[in-house]
């Protein structure tokens, strides 16, 4: 089998090389498409905001909209979805080398997957978050997005967690992959939990890592329209505008609820032992001092 065949993984899920994505995603993300995205030709003022699933995409997306918006976003019209659309899953006949600079991308992508031309040009920003409250957010999420099948119980979505049968495929190979790669990329790495305890320094940090010089009443005003209440409903931040065969709005939400820890609602003391155990067990090797409580 070719190394960029696709693999069908049961639960209306695709994989090609462990990236894991919606089976109804399949025309957008074909082995000849993640095969030119190796070569695919990165600018100098190119920005990626690389996550793992669940992690707070939609929300520094947003922060990084909102950044861009003089140069972008002239009717002030536009959903940060049409303003930073997703490298890997582009739209019908949208060629992202088409688009005017600055160009902002989206990405789920491996560290192994994305242009190699991000080892010269654009820069990064890869938002980590605990992969306890992950697992919770996706286990609502599957529940209203109709394109992916949700799991009856926390035990059975926790296998697949560790087995990497959900979107983005293994969160452990992709935060291995980004850290231990980290060098070889201009990059900035940001924490989900961090952006709750002080997203007006997260913000300054983002301004800082991106070069852009604005001004406090700027800042402020990013801060006030990417807080959660805001973006909820704001129709250019919330994801309310994705039709309906793809979301059923009526049974949740991209903002579910913004909190961290939510994790300790939802798990079993057994459910958060085990979890602890495999964690701890396949982060070792990484050697990194995860600690995702802090805010
Ligand atoms: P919860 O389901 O725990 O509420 P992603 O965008 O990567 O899919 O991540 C979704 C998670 O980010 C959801 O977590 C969502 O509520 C949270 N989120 C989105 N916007 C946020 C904001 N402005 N503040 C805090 N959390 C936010």
């Amino acid at each position: 089998m070719s190394e960029m065949e696709v693999q069908e993984l049961g639960d209306k899920l695709l994989s090609i090389k462990g990236f894991v994505f919606p089976e109804s995603n399949k025309n957008s993300l074909t082995p000849e498409y993640m095969e030119q995205l190796k070569t695919f030709q990165i600018r100098d003022d190119d920005v990626y905001v690389v996550t793992f699933p669940k992690s707070g995409t939609v929300w520094t997306q947003r922060i990084i909209t909102l950044l861009y918006e003089k140069e972008l976003n002239e009717s002030g019209e536009q959903t940060s979805y049409d303003l930073m659309p997703w490298l890997e899953f582009p739209n019908e006949g949208e060629d992202h080398s088409n688009r005017r600079s600055p160009r902002l991308f989206c990405s789920h992508l491996f560290e192994n997957l994305v242009p190699e031309g991000l080892q010269e040009r654009g820069k990064i920003i890869y938002v980590s978050r605990n992969p306890k409250d992950i697992m919770v957010s996706y286990f609502h999420f599957t529940r209203f997005m109709k394109i992916l099948a949700n799991s009856e119980t926390y035990n059975e979505l926790m296998e697949k967690f560790f087995s990497g049968r959900m979107i983005g495929g293994c969160w452990f190979d992709h935060i291995k992959g980004w850290y231990t790669n980290k060098d070889k990329y201009n990059i900035l790495f940001l924490r989900y939990e961090e952006m709750i305890r002080d997203l007006r320094g997260a913000v300054v940090k983002i301004c800082e890592f991106l070069g852009k010089n604005v001004s406090d009443d700027f800042i402020n005003s990013v801060v006030k329209k990417s807080s959660f209440n805001y973006m909820k409903s704001d129709p250019k931040a919330n994801y309310k505008s994705l039709p309906d065969d793809i979301v059923d709005h009526e049974q949740g939400a991209f903002l579910r609820k913004g909190t961290v820890g939510d994790w300790k609602n939802s798990l079993t003391v057994a459910q958060n032992e085990h979890f602890d155990r495999v964690y701890q067990e396949r982060i070792k090797d990484l050697q990194l001092d995860f600690v995702w409580d802090f805010a």
